[in-house]
């Protein structure tokens, strides 16, 4: 099969001819039709996330994906060959940016009927995002949300999300995006290009922060007392390390990394979280249920073929997308 393969630190992927997976008892092999392209991605590929999840060279990248069930496990139940199928990838294993992967069915769920498989590509690692984001600071209807940079493709699943919880939703973006977040339930819409957040909010009940330690400081002068911040882009701290299960050389390291966050939060009983996603079947099922009843479609900005795969990666390195950036690999 074809696959996309990072051969070393900062390299262009390298289309190459691998065999296809060998499924293990409790796996799927799954045909990729589509799979998502995530800020993640680059990372991976200046070993930034190194720390938390090492990966070995090669490496198949990708890590989310629409596609059907080819084959089933010996002891997998509850899917079967056709089944159209989703997910982000386990840490440990990913590689979606390749014509098959084998994946444990404890990742995976149906994609909702009334989805494309082009739509459904752009769910998984960003829905779950959400969903484990919302679990950690243990939401309730009725109370509100900053979420910074809403308008990217993080927030096109975190804000359909948040308000099916019953959340008030208050985001930041562009201007130009404003009316298409608007759109999907936001309240309050701060153009961050023209306006202060940390001066127009406060007594914010959570914030999701996906621009990380310049901000930080500021999001927690906009949260109540008592409140909680999830960071997708600042630094670990030792909560993180314990709740991965890390080992104790890792818990050390972040708990010094994070130290300053925890030490922010402390000032007003606020609680901090790094939040680094994982795969998990069983809230995407949650997320399929949410997304059926609310028909939520996704916007999708440009889809690649996997022979242009570095000008996807590129794509969203510029930032300043519409919706998802896709690579469409199956017929
Ligand atoms: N830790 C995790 O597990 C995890 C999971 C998912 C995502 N993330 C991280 O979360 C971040 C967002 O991901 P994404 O997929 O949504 O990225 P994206 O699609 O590139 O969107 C980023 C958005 O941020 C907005 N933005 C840029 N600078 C801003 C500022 N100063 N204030 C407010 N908004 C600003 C942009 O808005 P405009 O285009 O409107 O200007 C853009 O829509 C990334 O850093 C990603 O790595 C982490």
């Amino acid at each position: 099969m074809k696959a996309a393969i990072l051969n070393k630190k900062n390299s262009p992927l390298e289309i190459t001819e691998i065999p296809i997976p060998e499924i293990g008892a409790d796996e799927v092999l799954v045909k990729i039709m589509y799979a998502g392209v995530n800020p993640l991605d680059n990372m991976i590929v200046r070993e930034e996330v190194k720390l938390i999840t090492p990966y070995k060279y090669p490496l198949v990248m990708g890590n989310e994906f629409s596609g059907v069930v080819e084959k089933v496990g010996s002891n997998v139940s509850g899917f079967s060959e056709g089944d159209r199928v989703f997910a982000r990838m386990p840490l440990d294993k990913i590689g979606t940016f390749a014509e098959y992967a084998a994946i444990s069915r404890d990742a995976i769920s149906k994609v909702p009927d009334y989805l494309s498989f082009e739509e459904a590509a752009c769910v998984p690692l960003t829905a779950l995002t959400a969903v484990q984001s919302f679990e950690l600071m243990d939401v309730k209807e009725g109370e509100s949300i900053f979420i910074s940079g809403g308008t990217g493709s993080l927030g096109a699943m975190a804000i359909p999300i948040a308000k099916s919880l019953g959340l008030h939703i208050i985001t930041s973006g562009s201007e130009r995006n404003r009316q298409r977040v608007m759109d999907r339930g936001v309240s309050e819409f701060i153009d961050y290009k023209t306006q202060d957040y940390s001066e127009i909010l406060s007594d914010v009940d959570y914030v999701l922060d996906t621009l990380g330690e310049s901000e930080l400081e500021k999001e927690f002068k906009i949260l109540k007392p008592g409140g909680s911040l999830v960071s997708l882009r600042g630094l670990p701290n030792h909560e993180f390390a314990k709740r991965m299960g890390l080992s104790s050389v890792k818990k050390l390291l972040f708990k010094f990394a994070g130290l300053k966050f925890d030490k922010m939060a402390a000032k007003k009983n606020q609680k901090y979280y790094f939040l680094f996603v994982e795969s998990n079947g069983k809230q995407l099922e949650k997320v399929s249920r949410i997304f059926e009843e609310k028909k939520i479609k996704p916007s999708v900005d440009t889809v690649f073929e996997l022979s242009d795969v570095n000008k996807a990666l590129d794509k969203v390195d510029k930032g300043g997308s519409k919706g998802k950036t896709l690579i469409k690999i199956g017929e």
